[in-house]
This record gives structure tokens, C-alpha cells and sequence, in this order.
């Protein structure tokens, strides 16, 4: 074991017993002495698994074939492409085990990693589970030799190449039902084999589509685009560079919008603007998160990792003021945009890298009463002491990465002297690996 023979590919596919499940849905089993993890495989069941890649101590594959004991959670998954594409991972698993997994997972990390556990769990927020997702980066490729074809989609699973599709479950239905049609369209460019990707962006009333162009488009390009987003009410864009390079074709719009209807608010965005991926589960998180930071008139707010001000305003709605902290100048911008077309007075954004925080940063200065943290996967380690100096009675934590919640609350716990009273899981990204998460921490 271990030398190169050892490591060479089975031919064939070999057989499994699967005995857990991974925290982002693999299934776990033991095969040639190495641990193996198999993509569509669910525990107590024995699979089939194709060996994709080898190492010295563990395997990758997928399964086949359930030889034995079909778990009772397993499902048909909802889609065709389910298992080629390497857009979702957990279609063949009940969404509602999904969703119950996503909290094991999490509650596992938090003991293991963070060596602390909820005073108690809040009910999962869910939502609709096809169609979700707003925003995605679709792979484009040109294939001469398969049929003189364009391919546009996500990756495959286990491999660089774009995967097949022509339809996808997860996507807004506004951009799933148009997918051969955006393969047709960009095989008609002059310069098919030079659009590097699609990028998604869709609000309320809107969907944008940014084409990045390795190359400038052709008069001819221009208007098929443009006839395109008419024919489809989609606004066109293109990026022939970098993200600033963004620019409209065949209208003057810069914007997309999408609402908080519970706190009569608007938000515009770029297209190439972060925003929320589940539009349905963004409308729950936001009062969620707000109820559980307790707001009261007079507060100071402090809403880290801000971005355009999705927390931000309607904190400002309900505290006495918050300052919105935010690294992406362009999201800063819109932070203060938002807020003036909402007309928000008590919301204040401000650049910040949140990695590397100067001790007489002027936010540092003054009471704080509550915190929002709302980080990327990579956590908030490091502005952790800052905000434990601030000493709020109560922070709450938004997670798109649960092991780095895990990490970052055992800090707050047994460093900075807070309670973990509260966590849960969000289903942002049903079907997939990914989880979103929230937690909330007092001080007494
Ligand atoms: C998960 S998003 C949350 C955005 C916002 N709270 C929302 O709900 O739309 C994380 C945000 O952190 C920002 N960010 C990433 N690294 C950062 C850093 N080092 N300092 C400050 N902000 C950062 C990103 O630009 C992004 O807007």
C-alpha cells in the first residue's frame, strides 16, 4: 500500500459499505486499507463507487450502483444531470434529511472544533428547493469536435470540462429555461471559443447576464446579445476585463434590484455586486438575525462584512444607529446608495479590511451594544479580539462556513467570555454541500 501500484485507479468499479456521511454529503467507507469518500453514496447502504482519484490514506469516487440496503432517505434525484454535473451533490438525499444532516454536521464541528454547544437549536429555516439560485458563474466551452457545439453550465463533477445540460433544477427559472438557448446564442458570436463564462445575476424583476469576453465583440455580437436580452427581458452585459470593465449592452442600466418586503426596502445592485443567492431565505434570515441581536431604539450597531447593506438598513430601521464595515469599496458605495434610495439617515457604510484591523479605527471608539457578523467561508478570526473589546451584550453570527463558525465561536466562548445560546442552520443551498448558518452570543 502506499507505493505507485498502490495507487493506481481500479479498473473496475469496487464495492463499499458506507458508514457516515461527510459534513458536506459524501458518504464514508473503508476500502484497500484507505478511507474512501463517495459522492452519492448515503449511510448503511453498500455502493458500487467509481475510483476517481487515489492518495496514500483515501479515495474519491462515486457511486454506480446501491448494491445493498437503499437508505430510506434516498431519493430520485430531480434532475437528469444529477450525478454528471458538478452543480449539486445531495439531489438523491430527502431535502428535509438534508437539511436535518446540515445540523448534525454543524453541531458536530462545534463540539469538535469548537468544543461548545447551543444552549438550544432554532428551527431550520427552509424554502423553496428548485429554482433558488440567483446567481451562479456558467462555465462556457466551445467544442468544435463534439458537433461543432457551445456548452454552457456548470463543471462536471470530478473533472475541468463543462457539463452537458440543458436544463438545471437549482437555477432561476428564468436562466434554467434558457440554457440551450445561451448555448445557441454564443455559438452564433464571431468569437465563440472566447467567452470564458456567463455570470448570473438575478433580482426581483430582473436577471443579468455578463458575458466575459476574452476579446472585443464584433458589431454582429453586439446585436445578436442585445436581441437576445430583449427577446428574454434580460439585461445584457458585457466584461472584457476585469470586474470594473462591466458595461451594458443595448441599455443604460447598471442596476438590479431585489426587496425586503418586510421592511418596505429596495436594494440595487451590479451585477457583479455579492448579493444573497436564495432570495427566499434571505427574506427569513434578515428578521431572523435582527430579532436575534434584540434591537432596541437608542442601540449602536455595529454590521461587519456589510456589503451592500442587506443587515445594515434594516438594523438602522430598528436600532439607533449602525455603522455598516465592509472591505469591497464598490459595495461600500452601495451600502451608502441604498441607503439614501431608502432614505436611511442613521446608517452609516465605511471601507475596512476586517483581516487586519488598526487599534484606533475609529468605529473601535465608543459604546457598541450589538454586533452582526456576516463573514466569507474564510471566518472572522481576526477581528474577533477587536469586537470582544467592544464587549456588546450580544453578536450574532452569520456563517457560510460552518467549520469556521466552529473555529470562531469556541473563541468567543472560552477566549472572550460569550455564551453560545442559539444556532441554526439555513437552507440557502439545497442540494448541495454548502450550508449557511447563524449563532447567537451573549454576554452576561
Ligand atoms: C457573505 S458576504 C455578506 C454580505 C452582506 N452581509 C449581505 O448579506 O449581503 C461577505 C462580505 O464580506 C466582504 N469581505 C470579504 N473579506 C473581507 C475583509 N477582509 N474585510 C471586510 N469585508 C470583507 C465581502 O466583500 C462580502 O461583501
Amino acid at each position: 500500500m502506499g507505493g505507485r501500484r498502490g495507487r493506481r485507479l481500479p479498473a473496475e468499479p469496487v464495492e463499499i459499505a458506507i458508514e457516515r456521511l461527510s459534513h458536506e454529503g459524501r458518504g464514508i467507507g473503508y476500502h484497500d486499507g484507505r478511507t474512501a469518500f463517495v459522492q452519492g453514496a448515503l449511510p448503511g447502504e453498500t455502493v458500487l463507487a467509481d475510483i476517481k482519484r487515489r492518495r496514500r490514506r483515501q479515495e474519491e469516487g462515486a457511486a454506480v450502483a446501491v448494491t445493498a440496503a437503499a437508505a430510506a432517505e434516498r431519493v430520485e434525484a430531480p434532475c437528469p444531470h444529477f450525478g454528471i454535473c458538478g452543480g449539486c451533490s445531495l439531489q438523491h438525499l430527502d431535502t428535509a434529511a438534508q437539511v436535518a444532516h446540515k445540523q448534525s454536521a454543524l453541531a458536530e464541528l462545534l463540539a469538535h472544533t469548537g468544543n461548545v454547544s447551543p444552549d438550544a437549536w432554532l428551527a431550520p429555516v427552509t424554502g423553496p428547493t428548485a429554482g433558488y439560485r440567483r446567481r451562479a458563474r456558467l462555465g462556457v466551452k466551445y467544442v468544435p469536435r463534439k458537433g461543432d457545439r457551445v456548452l454552457v453550465g456548470f463543471r462536471e463533477r470530478f473533472s475541468p470540462f463543462v457539463a452537458d445540460i440543458d436544463s438545471c433544477h437549482v437555477l432561476d427559472a428564468r436562466v434554467a429555461a434558457v440554457l440551450p438557448a445561451l448555448a445557441t446564442l454564443v455559438r452564433g458570436l464571431s468569437i465563440p471559443d472566447r467567452i470564458a463564462q456567463i455570470e448570473v445575476a438575478a433580482g426581483d424583476h430582473e436577471v443579468g447576464l455578463v458575458f466575459r469576453n476574452l476579446r472585443p465583440l464584433s458589431a454582429d455580437d453586439r446585436n445578436a446579445l442585445i436581441a437576445f436580452g430583449d427577446a428574454h427581458s434580460f439585461l445584457m452585459f458585457e466584461q472584457p476585463g476585469n470586474e470594473s470593465t462591466v458595461a451594458p449592452l443595448g441599455h443604460e442600466r447598471m442596476r438590479l434590484h431585489y426587496e425586503l418586503p418586510d421592511f418596505g426596502l429596495e436594494f440595487a445592485f451590479a451585477p457583479t455586486d455579492f448579493t444573497q443567492v436564495n432570495a427566499a431565505i434571505n427574506r427569513q434570515m434578515v428578521p431572523l438575525a435582527l430579532d436575534l441581536l434584540g434591537l432596541e431604539p437608542g442601540q449602536r450597531v455595529l454590521d461587519l462584512f456589510c456589503g451592500l447593506g442587506n443587515f445594515t438598513l434594516p438594523i438602522a430601521q430598528r436600532a439607533g444607529d449602525v455603522i455598516g464595515l465592509e472591505a469591497a469599496e464598490p459595495l461600500v458605495e452601495r451600502g451608502r446608495e441604498n441607503a439614501q434610495r431608502n432614505g436611511i439617515a442613521n446608517a452609516r457604510f465605511e471601507a475596512a479590511d476586517l483581516t487586519r484591523v488598526a487599534p484606533d479605527a475609529e468605529w473601535l471608539g465608543g459604546q457598541v451594544d450589538r454586533v452582526l457578523l456576516d463573514p466569507p467561508r474564510s471566518g472572522a478570526e481576526d477581528v474577533l479580539p477587536a469586537i470582544a473589546g467592544l464587549a456588546p451584550e450580544r453578536i450574532v453570527y452569520v456563517s457560510c462556513g460552518p467549520a469556521t463558525l466552529a473555529r470562531d465561536a469556541g473563541a468567543l466562548v472560552h477566549t472572550h467570555g460569550y455564551r453560545l445560546e442559539r444556532a441554526g442552520v439555513m437552507d440557502m443551498f439545497p442540494h448541495t454541500g454548502h450550508a449557511e448558518a447563524i449563532a447567537l452570543f451573549t454576554r452576561h
